[in-house]
């Protein structure tokens, strides 16, 4: 690692260790004799400035010699700087610093400045620290309606911090009325930052998207169900720890009772519902398009489920409100039946009544004609009796 230019009489020693410290002592024909000493800093960071959000990293500065009015200041990757714990060492030849709980954010190229009086040392020190972690929020909310489709994305760092480790990772579905986790995908990116994944669920309509971000995991989900509500966990593994970011997905569903076109003079109820518990300030709200204030009906906050009783045809629009956004809205049109389709209606129940009419007569003269054969069948047997008491009787017929 040692080499002498012949011309300036320099001696370069590459990748300097602790074990290079010392006296050089230079001899040279007709000079004089040179001494000088080398002393060396090294600065060692634990799990090569890898790590996940919320650890810690331990930073180590071994000296060649004792220093003890050494002063250390940390500057992170924005330039601010930092007051790490120091435990220095009682032979005053090493300290130890620890960086506690690391944000996806502090990562970067960090400085650490040594400076002593005697003997004489400035010095900034550059290291790198990389915190792998997701770019979107530890929990975000995300809505659909039922048949919709939606894509749901994770952004991860990786690329971006240069992070040089494999890691894993895999996606979780918790269902909102359920207490089981299904595992929907998993993924590895390798050393040089290539990202696999595979499906692991079978019966889940599930997509990976063709226009894909390297650095995203994301999954199509193409014909929503109403069921696919829930709780959507990526999670990240390093090093046997892991960090997580999830999306809630609200899905949103409408409906009519009784289904099909509005029979004139009838009534409908359209239901507008959101199985998952809405968050505190969000509610449902059914409004007429173009319709009146009379034409709008609001659940209570928090509530997932809005009712409203209709008489004539037209759109309605259901809208999720979460403080005084409309996160999602979905159309629902309530036909008009055709005139004859009510004529048929209206003839059907006619033509029910009469036959109802018709079988009661029908009953009526039944049992009267019955009625009149008991009592025929009744004087038959009182005349039978009186001929054989011999008695003579005359039979009204
Ligand atoms: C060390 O870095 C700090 C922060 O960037 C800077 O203010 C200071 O001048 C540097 N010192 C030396 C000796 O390079
Ligand atoms: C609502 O009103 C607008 C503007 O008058 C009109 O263009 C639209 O067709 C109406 N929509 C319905 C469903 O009545």
């Amino acid at each position: 690692r040692a080499e002498i230019d012949s011309h300036t009489k320099h001696l370069k020693v590459s990748h300097l260790r602790l074990s290079d410290a010392g006296d050089y002592t230079c001899r040279w024909d007709g000079s004089p004799t040179v001494t000088i000493s080398l002393h060396v800093i090294e600065l060692t960071i634990s799990s090569e400035g890898h790590c996940l959000p919320d650890e810690s990293l331990v930073l180590t500065l071994n000296s060649s010699l004792s220093l003890p009015d050494l002063k250390i200041t940390l500057f992170n990757s924005h330039g601010d700087t930092v007051r790490p714990e120091l435990s220095p060492h009682k032979s005053h030849r090493s300290y130890i610093m620890e960086l506690k709980e690391l944000k996806a954010r502090d990562s970067g190229t960090w400085k650490c400045h040594v400076h002593s009086a005697s003997p004489f040392i400035n010095q900034n020190i550059s290291f790198d620290v990389k915190v792998l972690g997701f770019q979107t929020p530890a929990f975000k909310r995300e809505y659909a309606t039922v048949d919709g489709t939606i894509t749901l994305s994770w952004h991860l760092n990786f690329q971006q911090i240069t992070w040089r480790k494999a890691f894993t990772g895999h996606l979780n579905w918790k269902q909102t009325q359920s207490a089981s986790t299904q595992e929907l995908l998993g993924f590895k990116v390798t050393e040089q930052g290539e990202k696999h994944e595979t499906i692991k669920s079978s019966h889940f309509q599930l997509e990976l998207p063709e226009s894909k971000t390297q650095s995203a995991i994301e999954v199509k989900l193409p014909r929503i169900h109403v069921n696919y509500s829930g709780h959507y966990q990526c999670q990240l593994a390093y090093n046997g720890r892991y960090v997580q970011s999830t999306i809630e997905l609200l899905v949103m569903e409408a409906s009519a009772n009784p289904v099909g076109p509005l029979l004139r003079g009838t009534e409908m109820i359209l239901t507008c519902q959101v199985l998952s518990s809405l968050p505190p300030n969000a509610y449902l709200r059914w409004e007429r398009v173009n319709g009146t204030v009379k034409d709008i009906k609001e659940s209570k906050q928090h509530e997932g489920k809005v009712e409203v009783t209709i008489s004539a045809a037209g759109l309605w629009n259901c809208h999720l409100i979460e403080g005084n956004d409309i996160k999602i809205s979905l159309k629902y049109l309530v036909e008009e039946a055709p005139t004859w389709m009510s004529y048929v209606v209206t003839g059907a129940s006619i033509a029910g009544s009469v036959l109802l009419f018709g079988l009661a007569c029908l009953c009526i003269i039944h049992g009267v004609r019955w009625q009149r054969r008991r009592q025929r069948a009744k004087r038959m047997a009182q005349a039978r009796q009186h001929l054989l008491e011999n008695k003579t009787c005359q039979c009204e017929q």
